[in-house]
C-alpha cells in the first residue's frame, strides 16, 4: 500500500516525529509512503517532498533525524482551495494519479474537518495524527506540540520573573491557544503565575484589581498573568488598557509570545507522542480503520471520528482551575 502523508493548518513541534513515525513504521510492514507537501495545497497541486533517492517516496533514511527539530520538513499551508468542493475534487484525483490509497493527515481541528470533508470525494482511508500546540482537540489528553508550547511560555514566563522583581511590575504575558485556555493554564501553574485569564472562566477586572491590591498589601513585588489569546476581556493588551483604567496597583508590561510558541526542539513528551500516533495512523489503515484520530488517553492509544475530536471545546477540569487558584494565593 502507498500511504500520503501532510502537515496541516498551524505547525507544532513534533510533527517531523511524527511524520518520521509514519514513513518507519510503514516500512517496517512492508509499505510505502509518499510526503505531501504544504498540507491540503501540495495534493491540490500535487507537490511531493523529493528524498534522497530522488524520487517522492519517503524512505526510512530519508526521516533519519527528524525527531528533534521542530516545525515541519514537509512544509504546512493553510488552503483555501480545499474548502471548495473543486479544490477537493482535484485532491483526490492527485491521490489516485500517483496511487496514493490512504492518506495521514497530521495536524489541527481545521485539518480534520478537511479530512471529514475530503472523504466525501475520497473513498481510501483517512486517519488523523492530532498535530496543534493548541490542545483543543477531544479524543487525546494532549496534542503533538503542546507540551513543547508549554515549555517555552514557561522558559519565558521564568525569565519574566526577574526583570519584574527587579522593577517591582506585573507582567501581562499572552500565550496561543486559538480558542483554548490550555496553553495559558498549564503555564500558569508551571511558571507559578499569580493569575491567569482563559476563555473557559470570566475574567472580572473590578476583583482582579481587588486580588492585586490584596498582593500588594502582602508585599507581593512582582505579578505574573498569564492571558490566553481567546480570552473574552479581549487579549493582553486590552486587558492591560482595562486594568490601567481600573486603577491596577503594579506598574504593568505586556508581552505577547506569539509564533515563539510554534518553534524549537520538541520535549521528549512531544516526541514520544509524535512517535507513537504516527505508528498507530499506520496500523489504524492497515487495520482498516478511517475518519478517525489517533489520540493518547491515560496509557492507551484510542481512535476518535473526526466529527468528535472538534464537536465541542475540550474543557479545562475544574479541579485543575481549583489547584490553580490554590498556588495563585
Ligand atoms: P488547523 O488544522 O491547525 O486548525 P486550519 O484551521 O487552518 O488549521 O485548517 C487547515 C486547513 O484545513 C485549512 O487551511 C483548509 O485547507 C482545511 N480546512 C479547514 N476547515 C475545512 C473545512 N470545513 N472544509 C474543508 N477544508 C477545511
Ligand atoms: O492553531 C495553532 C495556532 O498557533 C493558534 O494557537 C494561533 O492562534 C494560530 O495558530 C496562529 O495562526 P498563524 O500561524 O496562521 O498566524
Amino acid at each position: 500500500m502507498k500511504i500520503g502523508v501532510l502537515c496541516s493548518g498551524g505547525d507544532a513541534p513534533g510533527m517531523n516525529a511524527c511524520v518520521r513515525a509514519v514513513v518507519r513504521s510503514a516500512a517496517a510492514r512492508g509499505h510505502q509512503v509518499v510526503g505531501i507537501r504544504r498540507g491540503y495545497r501540495g495534493l491540490v497541486e500535487e507537490t511531493f517532498y523529493v528524498g534522497e533517492s530522488g524520487g517522492i517516496e519517503l524512505t526510512p533514511r530519508d526521516v533519519s533525524d527528524w525527531g528533534r527539530h521542530g516545525g515541519t520538513f514537509l512544509h504546512s499551508s493553510r488552503c483555501p482551495e480545499f474548502l471548495e468542493a473543486e479544490g477537493r475534487d482535484r485532491a483526490a484525483s492527485a491521490m489516485a494519479k500517483h496511487g496514493l490509497e490512504a492518506l495521514v493527515v497530521v495536524g489541527g481541528d481545521g485539518s480534520f474537518r478537511g479530512a471529514t470533508a475530503f472523504s466525501q470525494h475520497f473513498s481510501g482511508p483517512i486517519v488523523g495524527c492530532p498535530g496543534t500546540i493548541d490542545n483543543d482537540l477531544l479524543g487525546t489528553d494532549f496534542t503533538i506540540g503542546f507540551s513543547t508550547a508549554v515549555r517555552t511560555a514557561t522558559e519565558a514566563v521564568d525569565m519574566l520573573r526577574d526583570t519584574a522583581e527587579s522593577h517591582e511590575r506585573m507582567f501581562l504575558i499572552e500565550v496561543m491557544g486559538r480558542h483554548s485556555g490550555y496553553i495559558a493554564a498549564i503555564t500558569a501553574l508551571a511558571g507559578s503565575a499569580e493569575t491567569v485569564c482563559i476563555p473557559e472562566t470570566p475574567t472580572d477586572v473590578p476583583a482582579m484589581v481587588d486580588y492585586l491590591r490584596r498582593l500588594k498589601k502582602r508585599g507581593k513585588s512582582s505579578v505574573m498573568m498569564i492571558v490566553a489569546e481567546g480570552d473574552e476581556a479581549g487579549g493582553a493588551e486590552i486587558l492591560h488598557r482595562k486594568l490601567e483604567e481600573a486603577g491596577c496597583p503594579f506598574p504593568m508590561r505586556v508581552l505577547i509570545l506569539g509564533h515563539l510558541q510554534r518553534g524549537g526542539c520538541p520535549t521528549p513528551e512531544d516526541r514520544v507522542l509524535a512517535t507513537r500516533l504516527g505508528d498507530a495512523a499506520v496500523s489504524a489503515i492497515l487495520d482498516g480503520k478511517s475518519g478517525v484520530m489517533a489520540g493518547v488517553v491515560g496509557r492507551e492509544t484510542v481512535w476518535t471520528p473526526f466529527e468528535q475530536t472538534y464537536a465541542r471545546h475540550k474543557p479545562i477540569a475544574p479541579e485543575f482551575l481549583e489547584l490553580l487558584d490554590r498556588m495563585a494565593h
